[in-house]
């Protein structure tokens, strides 16, 4: 779907891969709405869009609270008059911890934001877009929904439920006019660990070399790119592709690899 004057919902857009994707929209021609629970994120969203801020609209509420969202739905249709695009981009990590020690409540927290939060999206969302001649919907999972990162397992794990429920979505919409995408991207530069709530692990030097990073406009470019050619599965960054590959030929030689990046900054 061509996403010129088509009204796109873009969720997490306060900081980060959010804010990119809703700056990148607007400039090819798109409306778009912010969803963010951060206020101040997204009032930096809108000031960072300039001119091109009468297209979008901002909306201030927590996804993982379902009971919030038919409200959301209708401040946009109100705002914008229909809605073509959902990009379900919020989300949240785990802290860097062993299966043994995290607390239930971090790993309720990263299924609440990460799958319920996309569920609930999906669900308030759905009857609104199939009316539409056209309409795209993209799930926004991470490398680490295929290939596994011991200290982040649950985290992982939110992210390859929201990839197995965007691929079913894909097969029960094929007969309708809804594109459905995944997009996986690799390490971003994003503060993700301090939205997160999360202590950083120390990393050496050497290890900071290792794990460069990706900007999160390009991010967002390869996201609206993928959008836009209705592609099923969006790699995104080097290591995301690489890894896409070898986990395909050697899953457990894959999973080793990152088990050697990451074994000296968890404490069994
Ligand atoms: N940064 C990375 O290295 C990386 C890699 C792969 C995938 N991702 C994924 O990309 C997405 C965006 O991450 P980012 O790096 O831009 O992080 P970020 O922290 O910069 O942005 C995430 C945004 O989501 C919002 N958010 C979190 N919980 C929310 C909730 N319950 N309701 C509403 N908004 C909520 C935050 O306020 C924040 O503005 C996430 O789903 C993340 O898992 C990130």
């Amino acid at each position: 779907m061509r996403v010129a004057q088509k009204t796109i919902a873009v969720t997490g857009a306060g900081n980060g891969i959010g804010r990119a994707l809703a700056l990148h929209l607007l400039e090819k021609g798109a409306r778009v709405a912010c969803i963010d629970k951060d206020e101040d994120g997204l009032h930096k969203t809108e000031m960072e869009a300039g001119s091109l801020a009468v297209r979008l609209s901002c909306h201030a509420l927590d996804i993982s609270h379902n009971e919030n969202l038919s409200g959301l739905v209708n401040q946009i249709l109100h705002k914008h008059g229909c809605i073509d695009g959902l990009i379900n981009n919020a989300g949240v990590i785990q802290p860097f911890t062993t299966v043994k020690n995290i607390d239930m409540r971090d790993i309720e927290r990263v299924m609440n934001i990460n799958f319920y939060g996309t569920v609930f999206m999906l669900k308030a969302f759905l009857p609104h877009l199939l009316p539409r001649k056209e309409a795209h919907i993209v799930n926004v999972c991470s490398m680490g929904a295929f290939v596994p990162v011991p200290g982040q397992v649950f985290y992982g794990a939110s992210k390859a439920a929201v990839k197995l429920l965007t691929e079913g979505l894909h097969s029960e919409l094929k007969n309708t006019g809804i594109g459905v995408s995944v997009a996986f991207p690799g390490a971003v530069a994003t503060e993700i660990t301090l939205h997160s709530g999360v202590t950083p692990p120390e990393l050496s030097q050497s290890n900071i070399k290792k794990y460069a990073m990706i900007s999160p406009e390009k991010v967002a470019e390869a996201i609206v790119n993928g959008m836009e050619k209705d592609a099923y599965h969006i790699f995104i960054g080097s290591d995301s592709k690489w890894m896409n590959t070898l986990y395909r030929i050697n899953p457990e030689f894959a999973a080793n690899m990152i088990q050697r990046k990451m074994r000296d900054l968890l404490k069994y």
